[in-house]
């Protein structure tokens, strides 16, 4: 049988990859994300995340194509719009915010 996606991607050299992307997703959403650091205006307890203006990732657990789509969407209500992130770093942010918040928990409890 053919490896399935989920165990391709599991593999070493993908693991590390994915282990740095979730690192660069972090500092974004603690520290570099411009306008405004996520962490500003959002609660993340894997961040230490306690901002208080938008919902509780923690609570809403978003996967990553949700959370993209609040970056690209030119902002929902007081969310400011993130356009000026590169590709990566946007897929970064999705990345990391969708493991931290668990959203993503179905996605990696398959593939384990
Ligand atoms: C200036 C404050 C602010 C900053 C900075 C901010 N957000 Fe938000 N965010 C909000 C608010 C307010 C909402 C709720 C918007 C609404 O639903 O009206 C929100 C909503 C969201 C949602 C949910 C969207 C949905 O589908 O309901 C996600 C995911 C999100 N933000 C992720 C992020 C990430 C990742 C960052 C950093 C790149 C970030 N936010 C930065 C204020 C902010």
């Amino acid at each position: 049988m053919a490896p399935t996606l989920a165990q391709a991607q599991t593999s070493a050299p993908a693991l590390a990859g994915a282990q740095a992307e979730l690192a660069l997703g972090k500092r974004l959403f603690t520290e570099t994300a411009k306008p405004a650091a996520c962490a500003l205006c959002h609660t993340l307890k894997d961040a230490d995340a306690e901002g208080a203006i938008g919902p509780i990732l923690d609570e809403i657990k978003p996967d990553a194509e949700r959370v993209k789509r609040a970056l690209r969407s030119g902002g929902v209500g007081a969310m400011p719009s993130f356009l000026g992130l590169t590709e990566q770093e946007m897929q970064a942010l999705a990345r990391y915010v969708a493991q931290a918040s668990g959203g993503a928990s179905a996605a990696s409890a398959a593939s384990k």
